[in-house]
């Protein structure tokens, strides 16, 4: 199928509306109409195995991509407490569901009140024919109906929003548009969206190297509990604390990791994810961040870790200057895009 004339048309001008696209040439030239329209299958598994179906035939090139289940969206929707603070909007064609976009709003403490784009994604043979654009604009139209006061909307959920389809399923912090997605990049452009910080995926191989704390300084695990910030951004995740502490327990650096299941199963090999990395102030450039790192690789080693990933902001010079030193290398980049309301 090729698009000749694209175009979304709104004759009621209502919310569910009607397109009509021209598709192929000559006496092959035949309509075709996609009603775009918010979701209203609900959140069971049956109805959520259809979009699980869309993005696991289309988004498998991505690197935040995690296969999906009916079952498993349904769960992480529910425990990310999703259906009461989101909206997703279908596109289909003759009751084939060709598009999908869902959008959020958090109250994060500290944080500007935000829209998120969670997603939006469109079948690849349905592509630039003005769907995805169409999607766009009218999810982001009913987020400000919704949220009046949204200070922005963000596209693809850097964080602290839209842990949904990164963080929530995978315990990555991978979010924002990729450099190799410039499709998507220009949608949102286009859409009026802006640049607005710009992220390094880095990776370095877990390896045990011997090294052991200094004398008198001991390194601790812990689970963290359920009550952090980590663990409301990271709803249903499991994370640790890889501290490295003086002799009375005072934290000298830590490192926050947990495991990647989605990464994991689509690489065939076990990643980690480092999702932070901390040294009190009055502690810094002492070396106990590269210390702890350098013992954290080798600790998660022993678990069966092959690799560990982290997203880092290329403006954050001191956590950049040291994960380069500790072993890790650029896999990727990301920007942040935000539409200002
Ligand atoms: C990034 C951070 C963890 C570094 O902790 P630290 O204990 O001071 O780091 P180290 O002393 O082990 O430094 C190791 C190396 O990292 C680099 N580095 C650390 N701080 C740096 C700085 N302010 N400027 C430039 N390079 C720096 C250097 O290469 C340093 O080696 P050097 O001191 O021999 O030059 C610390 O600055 C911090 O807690 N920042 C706030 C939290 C944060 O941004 N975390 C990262 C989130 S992804």
């Amino acid at each position: 199928m090729r698009g000749v004339q694209a175009g979304l048309v709104s004759p009621d001008g209502e919310f569910k509306e009607a397109g009509l696209l021209r598709i192929g040439e000559g006496p092959r030239t035949y309509c075709m109409k996609i009603v775009i329209a918010p979701w209203e299958r609900g959140f069971g598994e049956e109805a959520l195995d259809e979009i699980a179906g869309l993005w696991n035939r289309n988004a498998g090139s991505r690197h935040a991509f995690f296969p999906w289940t009916g079952a498993l969206l349904s769960r992480v929707w529910l425990a990310g407490g999703m259906v009461s603070t989101s909206r997703l909007l279908e596109a289909r064609l003759d009751g084939r569901l060709v598009g999908f976009a869902h959008f959020s709003w958090m109250r994060e403490h500290g944080y500007p009140h935000a829209g998120v784009v969670e997603a939006i994604l469109v079948d690849a043979e349905f592509r630039g024919k003005g769907v995805g654009t169409t999607l766009l604009a009218r999810g982001i139209e009913a987020l400000r109906g919704i949220e009046p006061g949204l200070a922005f909307v963000d596209a693809l959920g850097a964080w602290p929003c839209g842990f949904l389809y990164t963080c929530l399923a995978d315990g990555s912090e991978r979010s924002g548009v990729f450099s190799g997605e410039p499709a998507l990049a220009s949608l949102f452009f286009r859409a009026g969206f802006r640049e607005a910080r710009r992220s390094l995926v880095m990776r370095a191989p877990a390896v045990a190297s011997g090294r052991v704390p200094p004398p008198g300084i001991g390194v601790r695990v812990s689970r963290r509990g359920s009550d952090t910030w980590l663990d409301r951004v990271f709803r249903a995740r499991e994370c640790w604390d890889h501290d490295l502490a003086d002799r009375r327990g005072d934290v000298l650096s830590r490192a926050i990791y947990g495991h990647m299941p989605g990464e994991s199963l689509a690489e065939g090999r076990t990643l980690f994810s480092l999702f932070g990395v901390n040294t009190p102030t009055h502690c810094r450039r002492r070396g106990w961040a590269e210390h702890n790192i350098g013992l954290l690789l080798g600790h998660v080693a022993g678990l069966g870790c092959d690799c560990v990933e982290l997203h880092v902001y290329t403006d954050n010079v001191p956590a950049l200057a040291l994960y380069r030193r500790t072993g890790f290398t650029e896999i990727a980049d990301t920007a942040m895009m935000h539409l200002p309301l």
